[in-house]
C-alpha cells in the first residue's frame, strides 16, 4: 500500500516580539496535533517551522534594542524556539529565514517566476527618512492632515476627520519613529503579476472542496475586488538580495520570501527527499495560520506557485481565528495575558495548558482564555474524567487481579460488554474522521467522551465489589484496554500523559508508533498482560495555585531584557 505523503506547517511567526498563548493556539498547537495524528496514522509526515526574520518590523525592532540583525534574530529565535520545546511542539525542522538554503531557495524561486513572465519592473514612490538612513514604511509616516489639518495624521487615515489618505498625500510628512522630516523618493521596484494570475487562482479557489466556508469566502472576495500587481521587492538593509541586474542593492519583501520559507525547510528537513512533499501528486500540503494570514495564504503565496509551476498547491488551508483573554484583547503593555516564557517556572505540566488550550482552538469563531474557566474544565474534564477513569482501572486490576488482565472469552461477554465494545469502535472512527477533516476541538471531545463511556462502564458493573472473578476479570480487562485506546487517541493532544498511561500500562512499543493509531478500534491487550505500577497522572488544581500561575504568567518580559544580561 502506498502511503500518503503530508507536509504541516504553521505560519512562520515574526521574532518582533515573544509569542503569548494567542500565537499557541492560532498556529503552532493545532498544527502540531494534526501532525502528530497523522505521523500515528501513518502518513509520511513533515512538520515543519521557523522564525519568519526579515522586514522593517524586525530591523526596527533590532535597532530599537541596540543589536546588529543578525544577533538579534539569533536570540529571539532561541526564546520562540525555547517556548515550542516547552509545548512539545514536534517541529521536525525550526528553522530561520536568514538560513542559507533559504536565501538560495528564495532567489532561485523569483529567477523561475521571472522567467516564466510573472514579474514586471516599475515606480514607487517611497519614503527615506534621511536622520535614521532608512527607507520606511507606510505606517511609520505622520503628517499634517491635507483636509482637516489634524497634524498627527497616520499614513492611511486620519483619526481626527476619518479621512482615508495615502501616505504621499500627507502635509510635512515624517519618521513616527524619529519625528525628523522624511522626503518621498520615487524607486524601481519589482511586481509580481497577481492580474495574470487571478482566473487561475480564482478556479482553483473554488475547486476547493474541503476548506471551512470563511477561509472560501475570504480568498473569494479579494479576487472579486480585483487583483493587482503586488510589489514585492523593498529597499532594506536586511532580507533576500533580489538577484536581477539593477536591483541588487534591494531585498524582497517579508511576505515574498516568508512563505518560501516552507520549501526551503522542508528541503532542510529531508534534504534527499523534499520534492516527495512539493511535488508528489499524492502529497497533501496543510497550512495552520491565524486568519489575518489567510489572504497570503489563499491567493499570494498560491500565486507564487502558480507563477512557479511544478509544486504542489496548499491542500488545506487552516484559518483560525483569535483568542482573547479574559473578556478583552492580550495586550502586553497592559499586563493582560499570559506569556509563554514564564510559563516553565511555574511547573505547569504542560499537558494541562495544552489540553486546555485545546478545548480554546478559535476553528469557527473567536474563543476566550479565562482562568476560572482553565481550572473548572481541567478540573473536571482532564482530572475528573480521564485521570480519573486511568487511574481507577488500574488501582483495581492491580487490588483485585494482582496486576494481570486476560482476555475473556467470547462467551463470557454480557451486553453492557458488547456495548462497550461498539463505542470504542464508533467513536474512534468518529474521532479519526473528524482528525482528518483538522476538526481537532470536536475529535478531542469525542476522545474524551470514550473516556467518560469507560467510566460510566466501571460505575455500571462496579468491579470493586464484585465476588466473581471471571467476571471481574472481563471488566477489568476491558478497561485497561480502553485505556491502552486513550494513550494512543490522546498522543496528539497530551503527548506526555500518553507515554505515561502507556508505560503504567507496561505497554511495549510506542503509543504514538507510526501506523498504530487505528489499533485504537481494539480491545486487545496481550494474553495475561502484566501491568506495571499505576501512578496518579495529575493533581487538582487549586484556587491558589491557579493564582499563582497566574501572577507568574502575567508578567512580561521586554525584549530590551534579552539583550542586557
Ligand atoms: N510572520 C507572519 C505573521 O506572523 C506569518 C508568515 S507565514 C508565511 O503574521 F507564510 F509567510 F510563512
Ligand atoms: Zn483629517
Amino acid at each position: 500500500m502506498k502511503t500518503e505523503t503530508r507536509l504541516v506547517t504553521a505560519a512562520l511567526p515574526y521574532i518582533n516580539n515573544v509569542p503569548h498563548l494567542g500565537h499557541i493556539v492560532g498556529s503552532h498547537l493545532p498544527a502540531d496535533i494534526f501532525a502528530r495524528f497523522c505521523r500515528t496514522k501513518g502518513y509520511d509526515t513533515l512538520f515543519i517551522g521557523g522564525t519568519d526574520e526579515h522586514g522593517s518590523t524586525s530591523e526596527i525592532a533590532a535597532s530599537e534594542v541596540g543589536a546588529d540583525f543578525e544577533t538579534f534574530g539569533v536570540k529571539l529565535h532561541e526564546e520562540h524556539k525555547k517556548i515550542y520545546d516547552w509545548f512539545n511542539i514536534s517541529y521536525d525542522v525550526f528553522s530561520r529565514t536568514p538560513s542559507k538554503t533559504h536565501i538560495s531557495t528564495t532567489q532561485d524561486f523569483f529567477k523561475k517566476i521571472n522567467t516564466n513572465g510573472f514579474i514586471t519592473s516599475g515606480k514607487m514612490k517611497v519614503f527615506y527618512s534621511p536622520k535614521e538612513d532608512r527607507y520606511l514604511p507606510d505606517r511609520y509616516i505622520r503628517g499634517t492632515c491635507p483636509r482637516c489639518g489634524y497634524e498627527d495624521a497616520t499614513g492611511d487615515q486620519c483619526e481626527n476627520c476619518t479621512a482615508v489618505l495615502d501616505p504621499t498625500q500627507l502635509i510635512n510628512p515624517r519618521s513616527s519613529i524619529s519625528g525628523e522630516k522624511i522626503e518621498i523618493r520615487e524607486r524601481e521596484h519589482l511586481f509580481l503579476r497577481l492580474d495574470k494570475l487571478s482566473p487561475q487562482l480564482e478556479s482553483w479557489i473554488k475547486s476547493q472542496t474541503t476548506w471551512r466556508p470563511q477561509v472560501t469566502s475570504l480568498a473569494l472576495s479579494w479576487i472579486k475586488e480585483g487583483l493587482k500587481e503586488r510589489c514585492i521587492t523593498r529597499d532594506l538593509k536586511h532580507g533576500v538580495p533580489v538577484p536581477l541586474p539593477g536591483f541588487e542593492d534591494k531585498v524582497f519583501y517579508v511576505w515574498f520570501d516568508a512563505p518560501i520559507g516552507y520549501l526551503s525547510f522542508t528541503k532542510e528537513a529531508a534534504p534527499k527527499r523534499w520534492q516527495k512533499f512539493w511535488q508528489d501528486d499524492s502529497s497533501k500540503i496543510y497550512h495552520f495560520l491565524g486568519k489575518d494570514n489567510i489572504p497570503f495564504h489563499t491567493i499570494f503565496w498560491p500565486g507564487m506557485l502558480l507563477a512557479h509551476g511544478n509544486i504542489n498547491l496548499p491542500h488545506q488551508v487552516i484559518g483560525l481565528q483569535y483568542l482573547n483573554y479574559e473578556g478583552g484583547k492580550f495586550s502586553k503593555s497592559q499586563k493582560r495575558g499570559v506569556f509563554c516564557e514564564k510559563l516553565p517556572e511555574t511547573g505547569l505540566d504542560s499537558d494541562v495548558m495544552r489540553a486546555y488550550l485545546t478545548f480554546l482552538i478559535p476553528e469557527t469563531a473567536d474563543s476566550e482564555f479565562r482562568w476560572d474557566d482553565f481550572q473548572r474544565r481541567v478540573n473536571t474534564e482532564i482530572i475528573g474524567n480521564l485521570g480519573n477513569f486511568v487511574n481507577r482501572t488500574l488501582h483495581l486490576v492491580k487490588q483485585k487481579n494482582n496486576q494481570i488482565v486476560s482476555k475473556p472469552k467470547e462467551t463470557e461477554l454480557e451486553q453492557i460488554d458488547r456495548e462497550i465494545l461498539v463505542s470504542v469502535e464508533t467513536k474512534v472512527k468518529k474521532a479519526t474522521e473528524l482528525l482528518e477533516q483538522a476538526k481537532l476541538r470536536e475529535a478531542f471531545s469525542e476522545i474524551l467522551s470514550l473516556s467518560a463511556d469507560g467510566n460510566k462502564y466501571l460505575s455500571d458493573t462496579k468491579p470493586w465489589s464484585s465476588e466473581d472473578s471471571v467476571r471481574t476479570n472481563t471488566v477489568l480487562y476491558h478497561g485497561a484496554a480502553i485505556c491502552r485506546s486513550l494513550a494512543i487517541l490522546i498522543s496528539p493532544y497530551l503527548p506526555t500523559t500518553s507515554k505515561r498511561i502507556w508505560n503504567q500500562l507496561a505497554l511495549s512499543g510506542k503509543a504514538d508508533a507510526a501506523g498504530n493509531w487505528d489499533s485504537a478500534a481494539e480491545l486487545d491487550l496481550q494474553e495475561n498482560h502484566r501491568i506495571g505500577e499505576p501512578e496518579v497522572l495529575f493533581g487538582r488544581l487549586t484556587s491558589e495555585e491557579v493564582k499563582r500561575i497566574k501572577n507568574t504568567t502575567s508578567q512580561t518580559t521586554e525584549i530590551k531584557e534579552l539583550f542586557n544580561k
